[in-house]
């Protein structure tokens, strides 16, 4: 009973500290991001394979809700030293939350383009999605490394 105890007592520790390796090497906008990634690189093996093209509703609508909250995720006075998030930013606000949220739009059309079932409807529309990201990204993000 005690050894069970300890063990679970272990295994916990193991789990918290991971948790906190996370959080200290990722800010809520950095995971955010990288969530978006992933669901890009979903969609593009999905368009690579020509279909089929439903199974894109699903990650472009977690695009569409993740860019909704990007305005929320870089309140002002959060820029950090070793980030790659530009001052810009907070003296561009409006020009920063539209960009944020013609991705939105995009993916919000994205999901309805796959409800269609034309995977080159959806391959055209992606292609518009991807170009919101890097429209922001070139005006605001300052990639390092
Ligand atoms: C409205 C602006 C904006 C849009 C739109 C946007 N990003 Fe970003 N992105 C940023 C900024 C700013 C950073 C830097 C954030 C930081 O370092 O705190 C960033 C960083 C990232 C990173 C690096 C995260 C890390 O761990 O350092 C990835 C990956 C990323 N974006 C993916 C995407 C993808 C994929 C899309 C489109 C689906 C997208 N972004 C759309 C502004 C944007």
């Amino acid at each position: 009973m005690r050894m069970k105890l300890l063990v679970g007592a272990a295994v916990l520790a193991v789990a918290l500290g991971s948790a906190i390796t996370q959080v200290a090497a990722d800010t809520p906008r950095q995971e955010a991001m990288k969530e978006m990634g992933k669901n890009m690189k979903t969609i593009k093996e999905i368009v690579s394979a020509g279909g089929p093209a439903a199974d894109v509703a699903g990650p472009a609508q977690k695009i569409a809700e993740i860019a909704a909250k990007i305005p929320g995720l870089f309140p002002q006075g959060s820029d950090m030293p070793d980030d790659e998030a530009k001052t810009d930013i907070w003296q561009n606000w409006d020009d920063f939350t539209t960009k944020a949220k013609a991705l939105q739009d995009e993916a919000a059309m994205l999901a309805s383009a796959a409800g269609g079932g034309d995977i080159a409807t959806v391959g055209a529309q992606f292609e518009k999605v991807g170009g919101s990201c890097g429209s922001c990204h070139k005006a605001y993000r300052e990639q390092k490394n």
